[in-house]
């Protein structure tokens, strides 16, 4: 058989649906595991590797480590099918694989600089057991010149290949968000970029054996990087203006979802929803390896580093929020129990991972707050693992409190009554509603002190 490189896009799709091709996912995470289970569904054989050994042997019992709706059925059925096997040496999985799809973490350090270590790592043990002529897609979040100067220049250095010459390398990020993985990896336009136009061809014919929209070819890899920061940028900036004008409602005695809602009857006008925080994988995270790469190149990025520090200034505002509505109760936070509804990251997804939430109640704790989160997506047991203590109930949370904050706005919280989080306090409990859950209109004032994100009308 011909190696890949050496066919048509055509005879690639054909020989992967045959399991004549070998594709070895590199991280098996949110977005890895899934991609690897979309490939092996779609026919192809398929390797996954990961350095976490309870991941390894989890997919090979045929058990999912993450939650998305669809992929508990699918690992099981396709591992049962030996269409998918895991591993943790990736040395070995290098030797029997045609295409490589890397989708390890891109994070950054607490100094917020750009961390790609796993990124270098992986190319370093693909490199040491790669086979010549075979296709590298690479998909992690990176700055610009990531694919070219980590990923290219380690595999070439440590396998003495040379790319385009000797090996195919092609960049394309993932677009895709928790709770909805498997849909979004599979009908959203997806944009590839090659380093000659042989890897881009080729890396589309393999994209497109799992994603069912167009595929957007862009001229160059560091367009196709610099494609995916831009997305979660414009997010970001959205959030923080929405957020800014939240701030500046509460301040000037306006409620901000109701000017908002008036302004975005105007067709260009779309202002989003306020909330405690930004949290999640791509866009706490992603604008610094913009940020980092703009310092690099002696630009300047102010409105994208404003939003950045817009939106990680949330947390505390919410927590200046509780403040003042407790004291309204004559309380302070030291010692104040206070019941936080909901520790995701955002609505109805167990993921927790850069959760706002988390930042809130570790403020609150380091005030001497008593904090009890409930959750529907967590048990008990599994915040008490993050650290805090949960309940496994609502009314277990909230027996005796001084203070709710409406955290999270989970589906199972939005048809909840005032009276459900009131009846358990005999004096008016303070309710601080980062989720624009109830109405300020409809308090019932000798029940509740009622403070909302971006509403300016107390009375
Ligand atoms: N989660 C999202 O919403 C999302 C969306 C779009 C893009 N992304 C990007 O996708 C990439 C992966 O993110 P994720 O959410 O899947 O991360 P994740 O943390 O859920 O998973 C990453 C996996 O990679 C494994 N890993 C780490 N180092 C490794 C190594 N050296 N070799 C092999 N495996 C290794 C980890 O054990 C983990 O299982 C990141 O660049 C992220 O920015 C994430």
């Amino acid at each position: 058989m011909k190696n890949i490189m050496e066919m048509r896009p055509n005879e690639v799709k054909d020989n992967i649906k045959n399991g004549n091709l070998t594709i070895c996912v590199v991280g098996l995470g949110w977005m890895g595991l899934p991609t690897a289970c979309l490939f092996a569904d779609a026919g192809g054989k398929v390797i996954g590797v990961d350095v976490n050994e309870y991941v390894v042997e989890q997919i090979n019992k045929g058990k999912s480590h993450i939650q998305e709706p669809k992929i508990k059925d699918l690992v099981k059925r396709l591992v049962r099918s030996k269409k998918l096997i895991a591993t943790s040496d990736i040395k070995e999985a290098a030797t029997k694989s045609d295409v490589f799809v890397i989708i390890v973490p891109t994070k950054i350090d607490y100094r917020k600089t750009p961390d790609y270590s796993a990124v270098e790592k992986v190319s370093k043990g693909i490199g040491t057991s790669m086979n010549r002529s075979c296709l590298i897609i690479f998909e992690s979040t990176a700055a610009p010149g990531v694919t070219e100067n980590i990923v290219k220049e380690t595999l070439e250095r440590v396998s003495g290949f040379k790319a385009s010459k000797d090996f195919g390398l092609a960049y394309s990020p993932i677009r895709a968000t928790a709770g909805t993985v498997l849909e979004n990896l599979q009908n959203y336009p997806r944009v590839v970029a090659g380093i000659d136009k042989k890897s881009l061809e080729l890396a589309s014919a393999v994209l497109s054996m799992i994603v069912k929209e167009r595929m957007v070819k862009v001229r160059d890899i560091k367009t196709a990087e610099t494609t995916k920061l831009f997305e979660n940028v414009y997010r970001d900036v959205n959030i923080a203006l929405a957020n800014e004008l939240a701030m500046f409602c509460e301040k000037a005695g306006i409620n901000y979802m109701d000017a908002r809602n008036a302004a975005n009857t105007q067709p260009y006008s779309n202002l989003h929803v306020p909330s405690i925080g930004v949290g999640g994988h791509c866009i706490p995270v992603n604008p610094y390896f913009l940020i980092d790469e703009a310092e690099a190149v002696r630009a300047k990025v102010r409105l994208v580093e404003s939003a950045r520090m817009i939106n990680d200034k949330m947390p505390s505002h919410t927590v200046k929020l509780i403040t003042k509505a407790l004291r309204e109760r004559r309380k302070t936070l030291l010692r104040a129990k206070i019941a936080v509804l909901g520790i995701s990251y955002k609505p109805n997804v167990k993921e927790a991972k850069y959760s706002p939430v988390i930042e809130v109640v570790k403020k609150l704790l380091r005030k001497g707050s008593r904090v009890i989160i409930y959750d529907p997506y967590f048990s008990a047991q599994e915040i008490k693992e993050m650290g805090f203590q949960g309940a496994d109930s609502l009314k277990e949370a909230i027996e005796k409190i001084d203070c709710v904050l409406i955290a999270v706005g989970h589906e199972r919280f939005r048809n909840l009554k005032l009276n459900d989080l009131t009846r358990y306090s005999k004096s008016p409990i303070a309710i601080v509603d980062g989720s624009h859950l109830f109405s300020f209109k409809d308090k019932d004032k000798t029940k509740v002190i009622y403070r909302e994100i971006g509403c300016g009308i107390v009375d």
